[in-house]
């Protein structure tokens, strides 16, 4: 019973810390105004920003609502309302990922948009296993492709909360060396916390997996 208790209270609080990270990241852009992007905007372009909102607000309503789907009793005692959300959530994580696709064109780095582009495929193919087992009514295996689809929503959390430690490591590697400032460092940890993201939660994912 208390270890019951205690493995809720994880789920919470990862679930609180989790929401929390999008949040803080999807805030300026509440504002619907291209001077508070951190992203960007391409002069000239008029479909960048709007393209931009689009992606960043039905994300991050699938990154809220996903949660739902996975507490038990709801499922259990109101399967039709886990369909409801079940549906809503499978629509934004298309459009997501199709509005990731568009905005990620515009990214300059190369290797950012080749992320943005395996995170999009992937959350578009997990997204249709998912959808594909569940409507056979093969709900274990709906259930493991919904839990990796989930896991790549979260991506978005997880690369921001690891920024810190890929600066720490940056930074004590001795890499720091060209006096470039906040702006170096953050052009070298951005390359890569999507990619290091994605791993750690496709690991995470499998790990709950098997051990379920
Ligand atoms: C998993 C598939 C996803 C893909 C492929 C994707 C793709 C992208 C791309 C291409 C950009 C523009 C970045 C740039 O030009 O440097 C972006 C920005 C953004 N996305 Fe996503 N995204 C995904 C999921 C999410 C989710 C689940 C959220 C939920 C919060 C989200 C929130 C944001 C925010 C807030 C920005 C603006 C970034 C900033 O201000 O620094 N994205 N995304």
């Amino acid at each position: 019973m208390g270890q019951r208790r205690n493995t809720r209270r994880s789920w919470n609080v990862i679930v609180v810390v989790t929401i929390g990270a999008a949040l803080f990241a999807v805030a300026p852009y509440f504002l619907l105004d291209p001077a508070y992007s951190r992203v960007i905007i391409k002069t000239g372009s008029r479909m960048h920003f709007p393209l931009l909102l689009v992606h960043i607000f039905v994300s991050f309503i699938a990154l809220v609502i996903g949660w739902i789907q996975f507490i038990d009793s709801l499922r259990a005692r109101n399967p039709e309302v886990h369909r409801l959300i079940g549906r809503i959530y499978l629509g934004c994580v298309a459009i997501g990922a199709v509005t990731g696709v568009i905005v990620g064109m515009y990214t300059t780095s190369y290797i950012r948009q080749i992320a943005f582009l395996t995170l999009s495929a992937l959350w578009l193919f997990t997204g249709w296993k998912g959808l594909h087992s569940a409507s056979h009514r093969r709900f274990d295996e709906h259930r493991v492709w919904m839990v990796r689809n989930y896991a790549i929503t979260l991506v978005a959390s997880t690369a921001r909360l690891i920024t810190p430690i890929c600066i720490l490591i940056f930074v004590l590697g001795g890499r720091n060396t060209e006096g470039g400032g906040v702006e170096f460092v953050l052009g070298h940890v951005l390359e890569v916390n999507i990619w290091l993201g994605l791993v750690v939660n496709l690991l995470i994912a499998e790990w709950l997996i098997v051990r379920r």
